[in-house]
C-alpha cells in the first residue's frame, strides 16, 4: 500500500501530526502498537500549556477541553511552610488549561474516526527501511498477524523513547545528549477532593512533592523517591505520611483517601540531534525526552508536531524539500529553551542527595527571588505557560 506520510506511533505527538496533516490534505497512516483502550486510558501528564490549547482549538478538537479542562490562573510554590503563588496570567495574559493526555489522545482518536482516518492498532513488528531514498518503506505485521508493506515520501517517527524510530536513527550515530538526576517520581492518584484549587509545588527538605488536580474528586501527587526505590516500598501509609510532612502549611490539611494508581517514573534529560536522517523524522518523545517537573512532554512533543507538519506538506504538496531539510533545527530551539525550564523547576524543587548545606541555601534563596522580583516571576511564568509558536 501506498501512503504519502507513514507515521509510528499513536500518542499525542502521532495523532496530532497525521490529524494536522490530513487537514492539509497530505494523506497518513497511523501504526500503533498497542490497543485503542490502552492509548485512550495511560494516564500521564496533565498540564496544557496556552499555546498547545490554542493550537487544539483551532483545528476543531477542543470542545470537550473546553468543557472539562480546568483553567490555571497561578500555582503555587511551597516553602518554608507556606504558599508563594505565581500568578501566570497576571504576569503573561495567559494561563494553562489541566486537562489529561488520554483525554487529548481520546479526542484525536475520535476526530480520526469521524473523518474516516486511519489508524492501525495493535500492529507488530515495525522496521523502517530504505529512509535514505525517497521512497522509504515500513513494514509491520497488522492486528490480524498479515505482513504488511507501506511505501511512503516519509516516515514520521513519533513512537516515545522506546520505539523503532529513535533506535533505526541511533545506528546513524546522530548526538545524544543526555542527564540523568539522583531521584525518581512516585506518581499517586487518590480518590480524595484536591484540598487547593491550583497546582502546589513544594520544596521541603524531605523532598519534592506535587500536590496536582485530576478532578473534584481526584487528586494526583507526585513524591521525590530515591530512584532505586520500587513501588512495593511506598505502601499506602507510608505514601500518606510523607504528603502530609511535605506538604505541612499553615491551615492546609490534606484529606486521605483510596489510592487509585501508584507508578515510578524516572527522570531523565535527553536530546538527540539531528531529530532527522534522511526521509525519517523524529517527533515527541522519541527525540527527546525533559524530566516532568516542568509538566513539558506533551506540550514539546506538540510544538515539533506543529513544525513538522507544516514541512512535510511543503514536501508532499509543493515537492519542496527546504523546510524538511531544516526540520531538526527549527526545532531545537525550542527543545533546548524547555531543556532549560525543566531543568531549572527540577533543581530548584528537589532535594539533591549529593547537596551540602550551602547548595540547599541557595536553593531558597532563587526561590525567595523568583516569589518576590516580578522580573523573575515573569520570566518563569511565560516558560510555564509556554513560549509561543514561531
Ligand atoms: P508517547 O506518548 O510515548 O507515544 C508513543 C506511542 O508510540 C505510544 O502509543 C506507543 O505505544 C507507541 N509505540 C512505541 N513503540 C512502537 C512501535 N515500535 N511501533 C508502533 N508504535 C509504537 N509528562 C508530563 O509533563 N508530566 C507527567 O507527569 C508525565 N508523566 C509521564 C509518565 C511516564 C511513565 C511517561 C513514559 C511519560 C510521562 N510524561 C509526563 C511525558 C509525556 O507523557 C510525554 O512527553 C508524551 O507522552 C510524549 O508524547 P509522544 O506522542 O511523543 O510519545
Ligand atoms: C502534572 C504533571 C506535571 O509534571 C506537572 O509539572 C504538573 C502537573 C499532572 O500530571 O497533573
Amino acid at each position: 500500500r501506498d501512503v504519502a506520510v507513514g507515521v509510528v506511533g499513536g500518542g499525542p505527538a502521532g495523532l496530532l501530526l497525521s490529524y494536522l496533516l490530513n487537514l492539509q490534505g497530505v494523506e497518513t497512516l497511523v501504526l500503533e502498537a498497542r490497543s485503542r483502550a490502552h492509548v485512550e486510558q495511560r494516564v500521564r501528564a496533565g498540564v496544557c500549556e496556552h499555546p498547545t490549547v490554542e493550537l487544539l482549538r483551532g483545528i476543531g478538537v477542543g470542545a470537550r477541553m473546553d468543557a472539562q479542562g480546568m483553567m490555571h490562573h497561578g500555582f503555587s510554590l511551597r516553602f518554608d511552610g507556606r504558599d508563594h503563588r505565581i500568578p501566570l496570567t497576571e504576569l503573561t495574559g495567559k494561563c494553562t488549561t489541566v486537562y489529561g493526555q488520554q483525554e487529548v489522545v481520546k479526542d484525536l482518536v475520535h476526530a480520526h474516526e469521524e473523518k474516516g482516518l486511519p489508524i492501525e492498532f495493535e500492529v507488530a513488528d515495525v522496521a523502517l527501511h530504505d529512509l535514505d531514498s525517497e521512497r522509504p518503506r515500513i513494514t509491520y505485521t497488522d492486528a490480524g498477524g498479515v505482513r504488511r508493506e507501506l511505501r511512503c515520501l516519509a516516515v514520521a517517527g513519533c513512537d516515545g523513547a522506546h520505539g523503532v524510530s529513535r533506535a533505526t536513527l541511533a545506528a546513524t550515530r546522530p548526538r545524544v545528549y543526555t542527564h540523568d538526576y539522583p531521584y525518581a517520581w512516585l506518581a499517586v492518584l487518590a480518590r480524595t477532593p484536591p484540598v487547593h484549587g491550583e497546582l502546589i509545588y513544594a520544596n521541603h527538605e524531605r523532598g519534592f512533592v506535587l500536590h496536582s488536580i485530576r478532578s473534584h474528586e481526584v487528586t494526583q501527587l507526585y513524591l521525590q523517591i530515591d530512584p532505586r526505590e520500587e513501588v512495593t516500598d511506598w505502601p499506602d501509609d507510608r505514601v500518606w505520611e510523607e504528603c502530609r510532612l511535605r506538604l505541612t502549611a499553615e491551615g492546609f490539611g490534606l484529606r486521605e483517601g483510596p489510592l487509585l494508581e501508584k507508578s515510578i517514573a524516572p527522570m531523565r534529560s535527553v536530546v538527540v540531534e539531528p531529530m532527522q536522517y534522511g526521509r525519517l523524522f523524529l517527533a515527541g518523545d522519541a527525540a527527546h525526552i525533559v524530566p516532568p517537573t516542568g509538566a513539558k512532554g506533551m506540550n514539546l512533543a506538540v510544538a515539533d508536531v506543529r513544525r513538522l507538519a507544516y514541512a512535510l506538506r511543503r514536501l508532499v504538496r509543493h515537492s519542496d524539500p527546504r523546510p524538511v531539510t531544516r526540520y531538526s533545527e527549527s526545532c531545537l530551539e525550542r527543545v533546548w529553551q524547555v531543556q532549560h525550564f525543566s531543568a531549572l523547576m527540577t533543581g530548584l524543587l528537589h532535594r539533591d542527595p549529593a547537596a551540602d548545606d550551602f547548595a540547599r541555601k541557595l536553593q531558597l534563596a532563587r526561590l525567595h527571588n523568583l516569589t518576590t522580583s516580578r522580573a523573575a516571576a515573569t520570566s518563569l511564568a511565560e516558560h510555564y505557560v509556554g513560549l509561543p509558536f514561531d
